[in-house]
């Protein structure tokens, strides 16, 4: 029932805060985080793991880049994200101490699901990240996260994804209590921080209209260029597959870090280019890295639609159009940071007539390798 909505596309997006609510609800006990499901990986286990590697397809493969980058920093711990499809197929060096983190939001991916079972037969400990209960993925693994999004219908994931990086960052913060990497205090500024991220997430929902003006503008455009940098970078590529799968035009999202060294070669006038802008409080000064690149290529003639928080005045003079998010830890700014993009997506279909919820050569849940 798609509840009054034009699409199941648009009801999901407009569940997006929930899903992130949903997925933190119940594990975060006294401003901490205590997954009740982790109970296969205990805490001298967790301890013991002197490696991660998360394996997914697709968007689920986007959310476990964002994971990486916030797994990494709070547990530290090497964090290798790979795509499930090429990682069975190389011999992967794995060992008791290596633990398998797989993203599904189906839990019934074949690429997925054999690389679950071959890093479980080579004696790795596997973690499954999952939307659906009692789905073969969780069944093969040592222990379950399930994310709480509720049932996806639409092809294209949305909220499943936001409750995918949810449940990243709450394995994260586990891992980081355990090996004590983080200090209590640190612990809980940030779940208290993650909390506020459904409020935030309904704020970013109001740019829904002003998003879908411009899709209507832009529907005849072949090609779209998502940069972005840190956890920007894996929302760069989720946009640009959003755009591919729903609107079958030519999208592709780059490390913005990367441009000179290749892709500002693609840019001429009109190009339309979205761009997430990191945010000016983070202390990598990535903020004055992007908006130079920005300045770069609007100066070859590109179109820039800048994500950025909430009084960047900084990015205002060099785009075209400011897509404002509220302030967040800068780790969390990837669930603000997407729900435009998926407005665009399924408002630039739209634009161009097409079934947002169907698209075309796509299966819900890719059963087969
Ligand atoms: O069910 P899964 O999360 O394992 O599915 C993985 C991919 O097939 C899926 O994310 C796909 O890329 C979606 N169509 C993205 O919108």
């Amino acid at each position: 029932d798609k509840g009054g909505w034009s699409s199941f596309m648009a009801k999901e997006i407009s569940e997006e805060p929930d899903a992130v609510a949903n997925t933190i609800r119940g594990r975060v006990v006294d401003g901490l985080v205590q997954i009740p499901e982790m109970e296969g990986l205990d805490d001298e286990t967790l301890r013991s793991i002197d490696r991660i590697l998360i394996i997914a397809c697709g968007t689920a493969a986007y959310a476990g880049m964002v994971g990486k980058y916030a797994i990494e920093q709070w547990a530290r711990i090497p964090v290798d994200v790979e795509l499930a499809h090429e990682f069975r197929y190389r011999e992967p060096v794995l060992s008791p101490n290596t633990l398998v983190v797989s993203i599904s939001q189906s839990g019934e991916t074949m690429d997925t699901l054999m690389a679950v079972k071959y890093a479980r037969e080579r004696g790795a400990r596997t973690l499954s990240i999952c939307n659906t209960q009692g789905a073969t993925i969780p069944r093969e693994s040592d222990a379950i996260v399930y994310t709480h999004a509720g049932p996806e219908v639409a092809v294209a994931s949305t909220k499943a994804f936001v409750a995918q990086i949810t449940a990243c960052y709450l394995f994260g913060l586990q891992l980081a209590q355990a090996r004590e990497t983080l200090s209590t205090d640190a612990v809980r500024a940030l779940v208290a921080d993650l909390q506020k991220v459904p409020d935030q997430l309904r704020e970013v929902l109001k740019s829904g209209d002003r998003i879908a003006e411009l899709a209507h503008w832009m529907a005849d455009t072949r090609s779209v260029l998502f940069l972005g940098r840190h956890v920007g970078y894996p929302i760069a590529l989720e946009g640009a597959l959003k755009l591919k799968e729903l609107a079958y035009i030519h999208a592709e999202g780059f490390a913005a870090g990367e441009l000179k060294h290749g892709p500002i070669a693609l840019i001429e006038p009109g190009q339309i280019v979205f761009v997430i802008v990191p945010s000016p409080r983070d202390e990598r000064s990535l903020h004055a890295k992007v908006v130079s690149n920005i300045q770069e290529i609007r100066a070859r003639g590109a179109r820039v639609i800048a994500i950025a928080e909430a009084g960047d005045v900084a990015v205002l003079p060099h785009a075209d159009e400011v897509i404002r998010i509220p302030l967040a830890s800068p780790f969390f700014e990837p669930l603000l940071a997407v729900v435009p993009l998926h407005f665009f997506g399924m408002e630039l279909a739209a634009a161009k007539g097409l079934d947002v919820d169907q698209p075309r050569n796509l299966a819900k849940s890719v059963t087969v390798e």
